[in-house]
């Protein structure tokens, strides 16, 4: 088959093109390469069967010939990270949701399945754990900024859902949890990268807040292994289905067991999350996905532990 993968060469994009390339399909990747890299494909560029473009998902023109010509497309592309989002505040809103209305237009026009990922974080502040996908949702006010990621996510789970009912677009939305693994930057932000590379060079681990907040990671690996499911199974179509791991860590469980997994001399430094990400920033203390639809629907069992998941990490730095 004829995949597009928008956002194919960042984190999640970038194994999902490896993914589907090894089983034989035909991938083009579109990526403005903001927050992902070339190296992530790299190995990819040269073989047969993949495509890399350079281009931004916003140009209307190209998009339409991409999509037009695809059978399925996974639209990975978003603005991604709470640091980038406190930072580029306008960029986050217009990548995010521009750029799932174009991919959606464009499925809907020509019949073409397609994959919207969302986020744990439309679950907002609800202290209702594991989040169920039906659960109801509760976010801070507008002038907190780092709800503008969830709500424009939101936003695409609406348009994209409206697209099902009104045309049964072929569409899948996608709730994902934590999601980590070889290839994630810690440059914007995100905790398991940022930990072990601390631990690997003996440098401090800087833990936001007390660390008593909890998160849940995923292997990438088991992720994708997801997604990809979700597309060739059309129970999900016109769907939101949780993706992730039930183990649950605290922050700071997290940061002892990087540290002791390593071997590493580093210490834990606590700083409060105004210092991190400015005034008046707000986190949510537990992150739980309930996964019982994705089993239901799927049969999905994340296999990787988070051990697993540290020791990949790890490796990919020391190498
Ligand atoms: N990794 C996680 O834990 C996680 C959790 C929840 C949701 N998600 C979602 O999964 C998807 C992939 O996230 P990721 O972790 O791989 O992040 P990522 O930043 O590595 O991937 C996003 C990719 O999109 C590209 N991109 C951004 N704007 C673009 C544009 N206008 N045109 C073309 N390409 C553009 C970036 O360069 C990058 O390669 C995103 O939709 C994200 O919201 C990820």
């Amino acid at each position: 088959m004829k995949i597009l993968i928008t956002g194919g060469a960042g984190f999640v994009g970038s194994h999902l093109a490896d993914r589907l390339h090894a089983d034989g399909h035909d991938i083009t990747v579109i990526d403005n390469l903001s927050t992902g890299r070339y190296s992530n494909v790299a190995h990819l560029e040269g073989k047969e069967q993949f495509r890399l473009i350079i281009d931004t998902v916003l140009n209307v023109r190209l998009m339409e010939e991409l999509i037009r010509d695809s059978d399925r497309v996974f639209h990975m592309a978003s603005a991604v990270g709470v640091r980038l989002i406190m930072e580029r505040p306008v960029q986050t809103i217009e990548t995010i949701f521009r750029g799932t209305d174009v991919v959606l237009g464009f499925c809907a026009r020509y019949r073409k399945r397609v994959l919207i990922p969302s986020t744990s974080e439309v679950y907002g502040k609800s202290t209702q754990v594991p989040f169920a996908e039906d659960n109801d949702i509760i976010k801070g006010s507008t002038s907190k900024h780092r709800w503008a990621y969830a709500c424009a996510k939101e936003l695409d789970e609406f348009l994209a859902l409206a697209h099902w009912k009104e045309s049964r677009l072929p569409v899948v939305v996608v709730r994902l949890f934590n999601t980590v693994g070889p290839r994630q930057t810690g440059q914007y932000g995100m905790v398991v990268p940022n930990f072990v590379r601390s631990a690997v060079k003996n440098e401090p681990l800087i833990v936001h807040g007390d660390g008593s907040q909890t998160r849940c990671f995923g292997h990438v690996a088991d992720i994708v292994g997801g997604l990809v499911k979700l597309l060739e199974t059309p129970e999900c179509f016109g769907q939101v289905i949780n993706i992730g791991n039930e183990y649950e860590i605290s922050i700071r469980g997290l940061a002892e067991k990087a540290i002791e997994m390593t071997g590493s001399k580093s210490e834990i430094h606590y700083i409060p999350y105004d210092e991190a990400y400015g005034e008046g920033f707000e986190d949510m203390q537990r992150r739980v996905p309930s996964l019982e639809k994705a089993r239901r629907l799927i049969g999905y069992e994340p296999t990787r532990t988070l051990e697993d998941i540290i020791n990949d990490v790890a490796a990919e730095f020391r190498a």
